[in-house]
């Protein structure tokens, strides 16, 4: 049996933290796409963690990680990420396994995400520059090496010849930069990665599902950054949605049971593209300090808004979302009124879907104000506490979305989850 944990908005919902609390009810957390681009928040021993590629459940002794074929992994992060984990005296060689037709980021791909973002002039994407764009295309453009690839000996001459073609890229591009430095560190953190569990991927789980093991896979991103579904191109390049636990994981879709998905109370956008329901006044500058919006990866301020339920039901409907969980909802303790997106006015008409393209209309959210509860939330441990306003805030989401709110979070410790009746 599979269960799914994903973002549904722009990424950054807080789903470190929920992985990392559910984590002790699953016999395996699996991270089925994304890469480093990806910065998972959990705080182990009231210490701040900040995960990039290794799944949220490590610090829980019991429990198996799996870093699955949909994947791109950069063994220089994985390395320095490796190093911050048994700082917390955890060997991270015991229950870390990685699938081998896990994708490289390779340096090139670093230089190529940072060129093919000067590119753009002024439409850039706002990539974390990690070289994930280019290690899908090399993926789906089928030149890239895999995990597997390390342990043949034609490894260094697959990699030159890669090298040599990108090399041709970035010069066409006209973009110049020495990677010697990466490369060095490149090729010391594969001989880092031999030690570890490479296994393949597929038979791993699917041998597990079958003697009764539970799994939950870990979504990087958000939905609204999905490559098909996402506000295109500003999105990422996997497909972060509960479809992508088939491709990225090996597991067939009938076992997937519960899809969790992770929205914030509110909601961020860090980096390029649409965002409807965006606060340029005095509020999003309220929502960015108490929430403490600034990028994981990057430490990019994030761009604040409104929850939009609009985006929000677009995100249910594409995941078969069957369980929500509301985080940072204590960050509106302080708010004398809330806002809530009901609906689009797409060139001044109303409408309840997502457009196909939200950047060549003019889109104004339409908001449903909601009374502020004005209660420090964030030491209540039962739904019965919640103030009577939040109730209604959260009931009124329940039936917008048609799906219910069974955890909120309340602040970013391990114990500040509410679980609903
Ligand atoms: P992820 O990428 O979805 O795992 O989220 P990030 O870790 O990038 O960003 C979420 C941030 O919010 C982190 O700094 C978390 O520690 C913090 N956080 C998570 N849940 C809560 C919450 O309920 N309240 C508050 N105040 N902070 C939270
Ligand atoms: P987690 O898993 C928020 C955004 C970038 C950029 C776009 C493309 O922590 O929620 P990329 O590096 O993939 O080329 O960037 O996607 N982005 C994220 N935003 N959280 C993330 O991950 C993100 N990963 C990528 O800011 O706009
Ligand atoms: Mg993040």
């Amino acid at each position: 049996m599979v269960d799914v944990l994903l973002g549904l908005q722009w990424g950054d919902e807080g789903k470190g933290k929920i992985v990392d609390y559910f984590a002790p009810h699953y016999d395996i957390i699996a991270r089925f796409q994304g890469g480093p681009n990806a910065g998972h928040t959990l705080y182990v021993n009231d210490k701040k963690v900040v995960l990039h590629q290794v799944p949220s459940g490590i610090f829980h002794e019991n429990t198996t990680n799996l870093i699955g074929n949909g994947v791109v992994l950069d063994p220089v992060t994985l390395k320095r990420e490796c190093d911050t984990i048994r700082s917390f005296g955890v060997d991270y060689r015991k229950n870390l396994y990685i699938s081998e037709r896990t994708h490289l980021i390779l340096p090139t791909h670093r230089a190529l995400d940072k060129a093919s973002e000067l590119s753009k002039g002024t439409e850039k994407i706002g990539s974390t520059l990690k070289g994930i764009g280019p290690a899908y295309m090399d993926k789906t453009g089928r030149n890239g090496l895999r995990v597997g690839d390390l342990l043949d000996k034609s490894f260094t001459t697959q990699y030159i010849k890669l090298r040599l073609k990108h090399q041709k890229l970035l010069d066409s591009l006209n973009f110049h930069e020495d990677i010697s430095a990466w490369e060095e560190e490149f090729f010391e953190a594969l001989e880092f990665m031999k030690e570890f569990k490479i296994v393949n991927g597929e038979y791993f789980i699917n041998d597990r599902i079958r003697q009764g093991k539970k799994v939950l896979a870990e979504g990087a991103q958000g939905s609204m950054l999905d490559v098909d579904f996402g506000t295109f191109p500003f999105v990422t390049s996997s497909n972060t949605i509960s479809a992508g636990v088939c491709t990225g994981l090996g597991v067939p879709p009938q076992k997937i049971r519960d899809v969790i998905g992770v929205t914030k109370a509110y909601c961020t956008r860090v980096g390029g593209g649409p965002f409807p329901t965006e606060l340029h006044d005095a509020a999003g500058e309220e929502l960015r300090k108490i929430g403490n919006e600034f990028g994981a990866t990057t430490g990019r301020p994030r761009r604040c808004g409104w929850i939009d339920l609009v985006a929000l039901n677009f995100a249910c409907m594409v995941n078969g979302v069957t369980k929500l969980v509301m985080t940072k909802a204590d960050v509106l303790d302080a708010f004398d009124e809330l806002k809530v997106c009901t609906s689009y006015l797409v060139n001044g008409k109303k409408v309840d879907q997502v457009p196909f393209q939200l950047t060549r209309v003019t889109v104004e959210p339409e908001l449903k104000s909601f009374k502020g509860w004005k209660t420090d939330i964030t030491a209540l441990q039962s739904a019965g506490s919640l103030p009577a306003v939040m109730k209604q805030y959260v009931a009124f989401i329940n039936e917008y979305l048609g799906v219910k709110v069974a955890y909120i979070s309340n602040g970013p410790g391990r114990d500040q989850l509410i679980e609903i009746q």
